[in-house]
C-alpha cells in the first residue's frame, strides 16, 4: 500500500454536478490526488436517510453515472484515486454499528444539520428516523474505514467531521489506537452565485450551469443571466460588485486583463449586457471543453464508468476488510468468535464431520 496521508469525501449521488460544485469542491480534489491517496465516496446509503422509498433507490443508478461522469470529467483519474459505492464496501455497514455505541443521541440530535435535513426532507419531529439521526455516524464510518488523515468538505459538513473526531479519540481511549484524528479541510472559495443572482447555485433553484452543459445552453443560460437591475440601458454606469456576471468573469475568465478592461467599461456605462455575457459565455465554453473531451471520451466506451466504480469498490474494500479486522481485534471480537469456531470445528473433525 501506498505511503501517502489519506483522504477521504464523496457526495449523496443527486444527479449532475455544476459550476458551483466545480468551484467548491471538484478543483480542490483534483489539486490534491497527487499528494494525497484520495478515496471518493459516492454516499448511495446516506440517500436512505432521507429517501428510503423503492422509486427513489432506483433512480440512483442514473444519478451516480452522472456524478462519476462529472467526476472523472473534471479530471479525477481513476489511474490516482479510488472512487467507490459505499453500498458496496460491506465492512461500513459493520463499522456503522460499533459506532453508534460511542457516541449519545442527544449529542446527535442537538446537531443543527440533522434539523435542517429533517426540514427539507419534510419529516415531522415524530416522524425523523432513526437513520437520519444516524446520518453523522456513518459519515464517521466512511471516513475511519480508509483510516483517513484529512477530510476536505464544505461548511455544511464540519460538524459531521467534529463527531468523527470524537468518534475516533474515544475508540482508541477504550481499545487501542487504530484511527489517526483526521483533520478537516473547509474549501475557502466562496460559494458561486446563482445565474439569478440568488446567493447559491443548485439544481432545485433551477439556476445552475451544468459541466456536462453544451455550447449552446451555456450561451443560453448566460443570455438570460441577472445583471444589476438598475442598469435599463447600456449607457448607465452599473455596479460589479455582486454582479452574477462579473462573478463568473473572475470564477472562470483566465483574461484578466479583458475582466478589468470590462468592468471599466460597465461602471462608465460605455459596455452593453450583450457583449459582457459573449465574452463570458466564451470563457465558460473555454473552460468547459476541456471537460467535454474528458466526458466524450469516457461516454464512448461502454462500461467503462461501471469498470471504475468496481474496480474502486474493490479496492476500497480491501482497505475496509484490513480496518474492520484492526477493529475487532483490539475490541476483542475477533477473538470471541475465534474461540467458538476453533472449538467448533475441533468437534466436528474428531466426529468426522465436513465441515
Ligand atoms: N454528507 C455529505 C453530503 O453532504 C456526503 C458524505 C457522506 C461525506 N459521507 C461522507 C462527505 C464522508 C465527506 C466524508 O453529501
Amino acid at each position: 500500500m501506498s505511503e501517502k496521508r489519506r483522504i477521504l469525501t464523496g457526495d449523496r449521488p443527486t444527479g449532475k454536478l455544476h459550476l458551483g460544485h466545480y468551484v467548491g469542491s471538484l478543483a480542490n480534489r483534483v489539486q490534491l490526488q497527487d499528494e494525497y491517496q484520495c478515496y471518493f465516496l459516492i454516499a448511495d446509503l446516506h440517500m436512505l436517510t432521507t429517501r428510503p422509498a423503492k422509486e427513489d433507490i432506483v433512480a440512483l443508478g442514473g444519478n451516480i453515472r452522472e456524478m462519476v461522469l462529472d467526476y472523472l470529467a473534471a479530471g479525477i483519474d481513476p489511474a490516482k484515486s479510488t472512487i467507490y459505492l459505499q453500498s458496496g464496501a460491506h465492512a461500513v455497514y459493520e463499522m456503522d454499528l460499533f459506532f453508534e455505541m460511542l457516541i449519545t443521541l442527544p449529542r446527535l440530535s442537538r446537531l443543527p444539520s440533522i434539523k435542517e435535513m429533517a426540514r427539507a426532507a419534510r419529516f415531522e419531529d415524530e416522524a425523523i428516523p432513526f437513520g437520519l439521526v444516524g446520518y453523522p455516524v456513518l459519515q464517521a464510518a466512511d471516513i475511519l474505514m480508509p483510516r483517513a488523515h484529512l477530510v476536505p468538505v464544505g461548511r455544511d459538513n464540519e460538524s459531521h467531521v467534529e463527531i468523527t473526531r470524537e468518534i475516533a479519540r474515544r475508540f482508541n481511549r477504550m481499545y487501542g489506537e487504530v484511527f489517526p484524528i483526521p483533520d478537516v479541510m473547509i474549501g475557502e472559495v466562496p460559494s458561486l452565485v446563482g445565474t439569478d443572482g440568488q446567493a447559491k447555485m443548485s439544481k432545485s433553484l433551477g439556476n445552475a450551469i451544468f459541466l456536462s452543459d453544451d455550447a449552446q445552453t451555456v450561451a443560453k443560460k448566460v443570455r438570460g443571466m441577472y445583471t444589476d437591475p438598475k442598469r435599463v440601458r447600456a449607457d448607465i454606469p452599473g455596479t460589479v460588485e455582486g454582479n452574477p456576471v462579473f462573478a463568473y468573469h473572475d470564477a472562470f475568465n483566465p483574461n484578466q486583463a479583458e475582466v478589468e478592461e470590462l468592468k471599466g467599461r460597465y461602471r462608465q456605462g460605455r459596455v452593453g449586457d450583450v457583449e459582457v455575457k459573449e465574452k463570458l459565455t466564451r470563457a465558460i465554453n473555454a473552460f468547459l471543453d476541456p471537460l467535454r473531451e474528458r466526458r466524450a471520451c469516457y461516454e464512448g466506451q461502454s462500461g467503462l464508468v461501471e469498470e471504475i466504480i468496481y474496480d474502486g469498490t474493490r479496492r476500497a474494500n480491501e482497505i475496509a476488510d484490513e480496518t474492520l479486522m484492526m477493529m475487532k481485534k483490539a475490541m476483542g471480537l475477533a477473538g470471541v468468535w475465534n474461540r467458538i469456531s476453533r472449538k467448533a470445528r475441533g468437534r466436528k473433525k474428531k466426529a468426522g464431520q465436513e465441515d
